[in-house]
């Protein structure tokens, strides 16, 4: 491993790496355009260059294209190097337009940071004699261009190259007019296409969803989980609840990509990065609905779960455990199916119980990142011994066809809209044959009117939770506001259940409940919630999966 010096501090890096990561190391950030990590190399912005002495002889290298080597003296702050970098700064504002006060990437634009931090150089350019190009161009469904923004840097050009392989995006022309455009009679429509927009160093790609919605600089930031699938990949929630001016229900502005080398890299996918709108949806359960008559008040949380627990007992008083089924679902948290396993399996005895039904929903699964399963625990499901319904040969299909048959007293139904999954007829059916329906959802739900209770669930934005991806990866989502209306984290509703049962959960938050469930399950024992860190840890057993670069399988070359 090569020892060289950045700026006279001495560091050893990895054999093949360039400056800029080098620099990284010792906190020293090179300035780049064109430079992205997770894509091939092409040198062409010219921005981080950089003073190089080997052997005694001192040259300018880019450190984007130039490797540690042993020995070397890398500057990155002489005035050499400050000149080349004001120099390439006035070149690009040249043709940049002047439009900082209306352009949406304001506050992370690094064209306007840079310039701040190392331009600051009187214009020589009269503003009539800016280049024009184009502006706000609708590009595909999610992203619109202002190619007059562009610094040709190609990223983007290169992810649709090299990432997706689907190459809807290219620089046409030459010189001055050069310009980033479609590919003629292709529109930016792949199932990835957000990440260009993170991947643009100024405001030339925006995302429609979030253009215009808020200031860069008022939004905190959380670190969390996508829960769209079974990858689990990790994200920032980028958030604002004070100004209600725009969208005023809309309390995540966003969600960005958050670096982990073995789930996702630097990408999600689109139908991650627009989940979040479902944690605001106009349709959310917001309190607790109930059939029985409520004496004019609208009842607590606190007073239906004390309705469910008689009702719950007088069930197994009458008919025993085996009269109770129970529709979970691979969605809950690890905590949810801890606190549902004390109190059903262990505490009830309930044998019917089972996560997997035909009827949810698959996704489109492909070789980067989208997975076909859309629940971000069903491995947690498993390892929890939520176990497939009646051994070998049955599962939850077969539960749900005796739930409809009338063959239990009392149905529990965590996170599915059975009005999708039944026809009118088996939903009549099953609403006749049984005698008490619970449901656990999120949203109101055409299902929902038909149980006797229904409980509001907290989304993943609203509550702490971990999750075990398709691979036992076990990760951590955050809390950053809490959540809407009387909506409970799954596993608060069970813990209050519990207590009319005696069952003690022993723990009163997520964190201290995620670190009991290595006593009662094998494969989470020595896991702990700080543990988990930002970037999470595999169950006791499960070998870390080998590195895979999230890359096409057939991969264009570089631009
Ligand atoms: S649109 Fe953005 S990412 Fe694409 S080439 Fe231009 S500056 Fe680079
Ligand atoms: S691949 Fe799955 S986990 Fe990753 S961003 Fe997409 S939906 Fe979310
Ligand atoms: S980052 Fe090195 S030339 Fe662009």
């Amino acid at each position: 491993m090569p020892w060289l010096e950045i700026d006279g501090k001495p560091v050893e890096v990895p054999a093949g790496m360039n400056l800029i990561e080098a620099a990284r190391l010792l906190n020293v950030e090179i300035p780049h355009y064109c430079y992205h990590a997770g894509l091939t190399v092409v040198g062409s912005c010219r921005m981080c260059q950089v003073e190089v002495e080997v052997g005694g002889r001192k040259s300018v290298a880019i450190g984007c294209n130039t490797k540690a080597a042993d020995g070397m003296k890398v500057y990155t702050k002489t005035e050499v190097v400050h000149k080349l970098r004001q120099s390439i700064l006035e070149f690009y504002l040249q043709h940049h337009p002047l439009d900082c006060p209306i352009c949406d990437d304001a506050g992370e634009c690094d064209l306007q940071n840079y310039y701040m931090e190392h331009g600051l150089h009187e214009s020589r350019v009269a503003l009539a004699e800016k280049k024009h190009k184009h502006k706000v161009v609708d590009v595909g469904p999610t992203v619109v261009l202002d190619s007059e923004r562009c610094v040709l840097c190609s990223r983007c050009v290169r992810f649709c190259r090299e990432i997706t392989g689907t190459d809807e995006l290219g620089i046409f022309n030459h010189g001055r007019d050069a310009e980033l455009l479609t590919t003629p009679g292709k529109r930016l429509d792949n199932d990835y296409s957000g990440c260009v927009v993170d991947l643009c160093p100024v405001g030339a790609l925006t995302d429609k969803d979030f253009r215009f919605k808020r200031r860069v600089w008022y939004m905190k930031r959380t670190a969390s989980v996508c829960t769209g699938c079974s990858r689990g990949c990790n994200i920032f929630m980028d958030w604002e609840i004070d100004r209600r001016y725009k969208d005023p229900e809309r309390r995540i502005q966003r969600l960005k990509p958050r670096y982990n080398q073995m789930v996702n890299e630097w990408w999600i996918c689109d139908q991650g990065r627009y989940s979040y709108h479902a944690v605001d949806a106009a349709n959310r359960l917001l309190a607790p609905v109930t059939k029985s008559a409520s004496n004019g008040h609208a009842p607590s949380i606190d007073e239906v779960i004390a309705s469910v627990a008689e009702k719950l007992q007088a069930v197994v008083a009458k008919s025993g455990a085996g009269s109770i089924a129970v529709l979970a679902s691979a969605s809950s948290s690890n905590e949810d199916l801890y606190a549902l396993n004390r109190l059903f399996v262990e505490k009830l005895k309930v044998q019917n119980i089972d996560c997997t039904f035909g009827f949810e929903p698959k996704g489109k699964e492909d070789e980067l990142l989208k997975r076909a399963d859309l629940t971000p625990n069903r491995r947690g499901a498993l390892e929890l011994k939520i176990k497939p319904w009646g051994g070998d040969g049955q599962g939850g299909d077969e539960l749900l066809a005796a739930v409809v048959e009338g063959e239990f007293d009392a149905v529990i139904v965590i996170r599915h809209d059975l009005s999708k999954a039944l026809s009118e007829r088996d939903l009549a059916k099953l609403r006749k044959n049984t005698g008490y329906i619970v449901c656990l959802a999120e949203h109101t739900t055409g299902w929902s009117d038909v149980a006797d209770v229904v409980l509001p669930l907290a989304m993943w934005a609203e509550r702490e939770a971990t999750y075990t991806n398709f691979q036992g990866r076990v990760q951590k989502t955050a809390r950053p506001f809490e959540p809407h209306g009387l909506a409970r984290a799954e596993w608060e509703i069970w813990s209050k259940l519990g207590a009319h049962f005696g069952v003690e959960l022993g723990a009163e938050t997520p964190q201290a409940l995620f670190d009991r469930i290595g006593a009662h399950f094998e494969s989470f024992a020595g896991l702990s919630w700080d543990a988990l860190s930002t970037g999470g840890k595999m169950l006791n057993g499960t070998p870390e999966p080998a590195y895979r670069r999230v890359q096409s399988a057939h991969p264009l070359p570089a631009y």
